[in-house]
C-alpha cells in the first residue's frame, strides 16, 4: 500500500492555506468511509480543492476502510498537515445507525444473530470511535464533526450545482434510518421536508434484484441496469403487486416476507425465489432470459417510483430546477426520463452520487450550514470542476517512471498532440488515455479513459474481448463536443458526467430486425446506427459531453478526430479491467495496458506503442461474467 502518494500540487490554489485576499484560508476536510466506497475531499473557504477515493491508491475496489491514502493527497494537493485543518467532518452519524441495527435486530431476533456477530466487531473496533480514529490516522487536535447520511448527499446535490434555488432529491440504500428524502436548497441554506424510512429503500430493493440475479450488491447495480434493455419488463406487475407497494407520491412499503436483509446475511429469501421461477443466479455463471427480464422489470419500476418521486417533489418544494445525489440516482436511465419528461426545467446530478460523495457533502455542508458562509453561484456553471478533482501527474514524473523502468516512449508535442491521437484512433487503435486530475466519481471522464473509434464496427468485440475481458456484444459509451451533441443524439442539455442517457438521433439508426426473427444474442450483433460502438439496443447511450474549457486536452482529441473523420462521438471507457478500480498513477496505467490488448498508451505528452514494449508476463484473461464498467 502507498501512503505518500506523487502529486503534483495545484497551483492556482497555493499553498499552506493562504487565500487569493491574503487572510489565512480555511480548510475543512470530508471523509466518508467503513461501509463502502471510502473517501475524502478537502474544501478551501467554500472552493472544493480535492477529492477521490481510497479504491484508486490501494486498488482494493469499492476500499471501505479509513481512506488514509485519499487523505494524505487531499493535505499534499492544498500543501497543508492534517494539524492544519479547520475542521474534520464524517458523512453520516454512527450512533444514529448503530440504533438502526440493534432496533432491526431486535425485530427479527434470535433470527439475525449470524449476521450482529459479523457487524459487531468493526462497529466496537471503528465505527463507534471515529474521532478517536481520525485524530490517530491524520494527526488532527480540532473538533470532529458529523452530518447526517442524507444531509450529506443533500449539500453534495444542492451546494456545488448550478443553481442559486434548487429542489432536493437524495435515493440511496440506506443512511443511518433514511433511504430517500427531499427538500429544497436556496443560497447557503438547504431544508430537508421528508424522509422515507428503513427498510422500506427502493435502492435496497434495487440491490435485491442484484443479488437474486447473480452480481454484487453495493457495485453490481450498475450491470443490472446496463442488462435490462436486453429483457422485456415481464416481472412488472408480479414486482407491484408482491413485493411493493407505490404511493401516488412516490413512498414505498416493501413486503419484507420476501426479503432477508433486515436481519439476514442476504439479500432475498427463498418466497422470492419462488416467486421468480428458481434460485438466485450463482455468480459467474452464465446470464440467461430470466436476468435480463428480472433486469428490465426492476429497471421499470423503479423508473416508475423515481418518476413519481420527482412529480410529488415538484409539487411540494414548486422549485424549477432539481439536484439529486445518492445511489439509486445513479441509474442513468432514470435520469434520462426524469430530463426529458419534466416536471423540472433542468437537473443535476452530484457526479460521485454514492457514498463516496458523502465526503464532499459533508464538507460543504459544514462550510455553507454549520459556518453560515455566503453562496454565490455563476450562472449556468457548476463548481464541481468537471468532476477533474483527483492526483495528476507532470510530464517530468511520468517520463521519470518511463526512464527508471526502461520503457520506450516518444514525446508528443502540443502542436501535434491532437492530431496524432485522432489519427491512431481513426486507424482503429485503441488508446488507454491518461491526463490531467482523476475523475471524482465511478465515471472516467477523459482523464483516465480508454478511448476508440466509435463508427467501426469491430471495435465493440475487440474491445471486450480484448480489453475489458467482458463479452463481446457490450456497447460502450460515448464523449462527445458539447456543442454538436444534438447532431448525433436526442439531447438539448449538456451531460457532463455522464449520467444521462439519450438516444441516437433516428436518421442515424438503421432498421433492426423484429425479436422473431432472430435469437437475442443474435440480435445483439447486428449493427444498429452509424455509431455501432456506442448503441444500445434500444438505440440508447450513456453520453459525456465534453465541455472546451473543462477538459481542453480531451475536447482536443476529439475535435482532431472530427477534423479528420467528420465525426465528433469516440468511445470512452473507464481506464481498468475487470474487477479493478479505475488507474491512478503511471505505474497504473502501464500495468493495465500490458495485462491487455490495448495498442498505445498516452500519458499526458508521452505515447507508447505496445510493439516496442518489453514482454510483460502477467495477463487478463477472458471471464465469463457480463461486465459493464
Ligand atoms: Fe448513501
Amino acid at each position: 500500500m502507498r501512503h505518500d502518494f506523487p502529486v503534483t500540487a495545484c497551483p492556482q490554489y497555493g499553498v499552506l492555506g493562504d487565500s487569493l485576499s491574503g487572510e489565512r484560508a480555511m480548510d475543512i476536510l470530508g471523509i466518508s468511509c467503513f461501509y463502502h466506497d471510502s473517501a475524502a475531499c478537502l474544501i478551501r473557504d467554500g472552493e472544493i480543492l480535492a477529492a477521490a477515493q481510497e479504491e484508486r491508491f490501494t486498488r482494493n475496489k469499492h476500499d471501505p476502510r479509513f481512506p488514509k491514502n485519499a487523505i494524505s493527497y487531499c493535505l499534499t494537493e492544498a500543501g497543508i498537515k492534517g494539524e492544519d485543518l479547520d475542521y474534520v467532518v464524517f458523512y453520516d452519524k454512527p450512533l444514529l445507525t448503530f440504533e438502526r441495527l440493534l432496533l432491526s435486530y431486535l425485530t427479527v431476533a434470535p433470527k439475525g444473530i449470524r449476521s450482529w456477530l459479523q457487524a459487531m466487531p468493526l462497529w466496537l473496533g471503528q465505527k463507534l470511535h471515529i474521532p478517536k480514529i481520525i485524530r490517530k490516522e491524520i494527526g488532527y487536535e480540532g473538533e470532529v464533526l458529523f452530518t447526517e447520511h442524507h444531509e450529506s448527499h443533500a449539500a453534495s446535490a444542492f451546494y456545488p450545482s448550478p443553481f442559486k434555488e434548487a429542489a432536493i432529491l437524495t435515493i440511496d440504500g440506506v443512511g443511518e434510518w433514511a433511504t430517500a428524502t427531499y427538500g429544497f436548497g436556496k443560497g447557503n441554506d438547504l431544508t430537508l421536508l421528508k424522509e422515507l424510512h428503513f427498510p422500506d429503500s427502493l435502492g435496497l430493493l434495487y440491490s435485491a434484484f442484484t443479488y437474486f440475479t447473480g452480481f454484487k450488491v453495493n457495485s453490481g447495480e450498475y450491470k443490472l441496469m446496463g442488462l435490462a434493455p436486453y429483457g422485456v419488463p415481464k416481472y412488472k406487475d408480479l414486482i407491484l403487486s408482491e413485493l411493493i407497494d407505490v404511493k401516488a407520491d412516490g413512498s414505498i412499503r416493501l413486503n419484507l416476507s420476501y426479503f432477508d436483509y433486515v436481519g439476514g446475511l442476504r439479500m432475498t429469501n427463498s418466497r422470492f425465489s419462488k416467486l421468480f421461477g428458481g434460485p438466485p443466479r450463482k455468480p459467474e455463471t452464465e446470464i440467461t432470459q430470466r436476468e435480463m427480464d428480472l433486469a428490465a422489470s426492476i429497471q421499470a419500476v423503479t423508473e416508475e417510483v423515481v418518476m413519481r418521486m420527482v412529480k410529488h417533489v415538484h409539487e411540494e418544494t414548486k422549485q424549477k430546477f432539481l439536484c439529486m445525489a445518492g445511489g439509486v440516482t445513479l441509474n442513468c436511465v432514470a435520469n434520462g426520463r426524469i430530463l426529458h419528461e419534466g416536471p423540472f426545467e433542468d437537473i443535476w446530478i452530484q457526479p460521485a452520487a454514492g457514498d463516496a460523495g458523502g465526503a464532499l457533502g459533508a464538507a460543504l455542508s459544514t462550510w455553507y450550514r454549520y459556518l453560515g458562509k455566503e453562496r454565490s453561484v455563476v450562472e449556468g456553471s457548476d463548481s464541481q470542476h468537471g468532476s477533474y478533482l483527483g492526483p495528476a501527474f507532470s510530464n517530468d514524473e511520468i517520463k521519470t517512471f518511463l526512464d527508471t523502468r526502461g520503457y520506450p516512449y516518444h514525446g508528443l508535442n502540443a502542436g501535434d498532440r491532437s492530431k496524432i491521437i485522432s489519427e491512431h484512433l481513426a486507424q482503429g487503435k485503441i488508446i488507454g488515455y491518461m491526463s490531467g486530475r482523476m475523475e471524482f466519481g465511478p465515471r472516467a471522464l477523459g482523464a483516465r479513459s480508454i478511448l476508440a473509434d466509435a463508427r467501426r464496427e469491430d471495435t465493440q468485440e475487440v474491445m471486450n474481448l480484448k480489453i475489458k475481458y467482458r463479452e463481446s456484444f457490450r456497447p460502450f459509451a460515448p464523449s462527445v463536443l458539447e456543442e454538436k451533441a444534438s447532431e448525433y443524439f436526442d439531447i438539448e442539455n449538456p451531460s457532463p458526467y455522464m449520467l444521462l442517457v439519450a438516444k441516437v438521433k433516428e436518421e442515424r439508426r438503421l432498421p433492426q430486425p423484429s425479436a422473431d426473427e432472430l435469437q437475442m444474442l443474435e440480435r445483439l450483433k447486428v449493427k444498429r446506427s452509424d455509431l455501432p460502438a456506442i448503441t444500445h439496443l434500444d438505440y440508447s447511450a450513456r453520453l459525456q459531453t465534453v465541455n472546451k474549457s473543462h477538459k481542453p486536452d480531451y475536447y482536443g482529441v476529439i475535435s482532431a478526430f472530427e477534423k479528420l473523420t467528420g465525426c465528433a462521438v469516440i468511445v470512452n471507457t473507464s481506464f481498468n479491467i475487470r474487477g479493478e478500480p479505475i488507474i491512478c498513477s503511471p505505474e497504473d496505467a502501464y500495468r493495465c495496458f500490458m495485462r491487455t490488448e490495448m495498442d498505445i498508451l498516452v500519458m499526458e505528452d508521452s505515447i507508447l506503442f505496445k510493439e516496442e514494449q518489453p514482454d510483460w508476463e502477467e495477463k487478463g484473461g477472458w471471464r465469463s461474467e457480463l461486465e459493464l464498467d
